[in-house]
């Protein structure tokens, strides 16, 4: 089944993907990370996408819908995935709905990760990311072992271009203004589960697993 990961920056969405990713066998799919990747390494969409990430604004929806479409058609997405980061927008949410009905499927949960938005500038200003991996730390809720360098691979960790306090408020503005309404267009559908994503990271995980089960 498929499942769809909303809500503002900073809320764990990227921290709690990978755990239910390997537990449930889902495909994950981040439109945030394909699109940090395609601006890495600067292919034509990484050029197109560039100035809105950098600003804290949404990118177009063609643009995100296309990454999506090619996505979910790979054979390693055929048993289902998290879509983490998308849909943001009703058009994304409606354009998501018409290719899935193609492929025969549909949505089957959306987790909203509820949270005040006065905790977010204290993890989003904390985080630090292994990009090849998308392992998720923070300096005070969940240091690396050695400062800036992830555990695993012993790479560096680098820190996000929007992830400062002032691009955050571009950000929240964006997630009130465009995503908030596709947690309605869920809402309408019944198929929400709400989540308390301001508690420890374990808690998160068990009220996930709860509400997938
Ligand atoms: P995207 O990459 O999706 O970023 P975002 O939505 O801003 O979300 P974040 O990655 O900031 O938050 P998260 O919930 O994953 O937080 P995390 O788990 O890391 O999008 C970036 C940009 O790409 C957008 O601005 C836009 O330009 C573009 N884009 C992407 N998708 C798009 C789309 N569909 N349409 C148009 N444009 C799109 O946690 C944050 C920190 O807190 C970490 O350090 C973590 O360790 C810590 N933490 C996590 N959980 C907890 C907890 N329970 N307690 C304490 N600390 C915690
Ligand atoms: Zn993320």
């Amino acid at each position: 089944g498929l499942r769809s990961f909303l809500r503002p920056p900073g809320s764990g969405k990227g921290t709690q993907s990978p755990i239910i990713k390997d537990e449930y066998c889902l495909c994950h799919l981040a439109t945030g990370d394909m699109l940090r990747a395609a601006v890495a390494a600067k292919t034509p969409l990484g050029v197109k996408a560039k100035e809105a990430m950098d600003k804290g604004e949404l990118v177009s929806d063609d643009l995100v819908v296309g990454i999506i479409d090619e996505a979910i058609k790979k054979p390693s997405c055929q048993k289902g995935f998290i879509l983490d980061g998308f849909p943001r927008t009703v058009v994304q949410a409606e354009k998501l709905d018409e290719m899935l009905t193609k492929q025969g499927t549909k949505i089957d949960k959306v987790l909203n990760f509820a949270i005040d938005d006065a905790i977010l500038e204290e993890r989003i200003t904390g985080r630090w990311i292994h990009p090849p991996s998308g392992r998720t730390y923070h300096m005070k809720y969940a240091p690396p072992k050695v400062p800036g360098i992830d555990d695993v691979s012993g790479e560096p960790l680098i820190q996000r271009k929007d992830d400062t306090a002032e691009v955050l408020k571009s950000r929240l503005e964006a997630f009130h203004r465009q995503t908030e309404p596709v947690i309605d267009y869920y809402y309408k559908k019944g198929v929400v589960s709400q989540l308390h994503a301001e508690k420890p990271p374990k808690d998160v995980t068990a009220e996930i697993q709860k509400s997938l089960s």
